[in-house]
């Protein structure tokens, strides 16, 4: 599949696509399956099916759009449980060619055509307007545009928040993104990630979320569930908890949300630093030890 311009299609294992970032030397999906990791690792966890069971309307906030896979998988499930649920969505997404290439080169076509329909249409207008679906892409730096929604009237009860990896764009993982974020969860929402970074997981508990790890998918880590109130949430391991204890677990931080990337990671390294928390690799060693299986270990310190 030809190259178009910075985002080259990668091919992943379950025979979907997905694109190699040059800007961020990283692929916008795990290489075991675009698509799959769409449906698992955020639709599933996030437990949109027992909601389209139970609600008329479900709203859904997808952070980095992308390609859109997150989106798709969201509304592909939601109108097979129950083919009448409306649908609110706002997705954000900083650089509009990513889902208008994925739309030229015909990636939605994995899902059925009432939705790769539904989201070219949507991609091309940037908003869309059915009796089934009203959903808005908002096209900017996520630590803006995120401003421009009204938190009284819009509650999520999903969020897909999707960035690149979080020491590739620190910017969309810090105490005070997420804090804001947190706030279009509703009460009984789900926030997923595919990221089990300690840095990302303390974030999201200096916001007040109770968080739990989420099934990893092919070969990939857990990831990472957080609402606001649920007994049950799927517990994380002896060695995650442990691990939030290490220096990995030091936030990213940008006061007023608008730092480089640079200046998030340099300051987050002076953080680490100084700190009298144990050394990672400390842990990593302990635990290693213990269970002789360093793939149970979470990565992404
Ligand atoms: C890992 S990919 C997301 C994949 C996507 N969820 C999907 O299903 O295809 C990360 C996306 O974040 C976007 N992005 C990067 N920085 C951003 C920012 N500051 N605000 C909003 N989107 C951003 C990138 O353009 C890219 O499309």
């Amino acid at each position: 599949m030809q190259k178009i311009g910075l985002l080259t299609p990668y091919l992943t294992q379950d025979g979907s696509y997905t694109f190699f970032s040059q800007e961020y030397a990283e692929t916008f999906h795990s290489s075991s399956g675009a698509k799959q990791e769409a449906e698992k690792k955020f639709i599933d966890s996030c437990r949109i099916a027992e909601k389209a069971q139970q609600q008329p309307l479900i709203k859904l906030l997808d952070i980095c759009y992308g390609l859109g896979y997150n989106s798709a998988a969201a509304l592909a499930k939601i109108w097979e449980i129950n083919p009448n649920c409306q649908v609110e969505l706002i997705a954000l997404e900083i650089d509009e060619r990513v889902p208008q290439t994925a739309i030229a080169l015909n990636l939605l076509e994995s899902w059925l055509p009432s939705v790769s329909e539904t989201l070219t249409t949507f991609v091309q207008n940037k908003k869309i307007i059915t009796p089934k679906l009203k959903a808005s892409l908002i096209i900017g730096d996520a630590r803006k545009t995120i401003q421009q929604i009204y938190r009284d009237q819009f509650q999520a009860d999903a969020i897909f928040l999707d960035p690149f990896s979080p020491t590739k764009c620190p910017q969309l993982w810090t105490v005070e993104f997420l804090d804001l974020v947190s706030k279009y969860l509703s009460p009984t929402g789900y926030l997923v990630t595919y990221s089990c970074a300690a840095s990302v997981r303390t974030a999201l508990q200096m916001a007040g979320l109770l968080i739990g790890a989420t099934e990893s998918v092919g070969r990939r880590s857990p990831g990472t569930i957080a609402t606001w109130s649920n007994n049950s949430l799927p517990p994380l391991s002896q060695p995650e908890i442990e691990h939030l204890q290490t220096k990995a677990a030091i936030p990213y931080r940008d006061p007023f949300l608008s730092d480089s990337d640079v200046i998030i990671r340099q300051r987050r390294e002076q953080e680490q630093q100084a700190s009298p928390l144990e050394a990672t690799s400390h842990w990593k060693k302990r635990w290693e030890k213990i269970s002789k299986k360093t793939d149970l270990l979470p990565s992404n310190p």
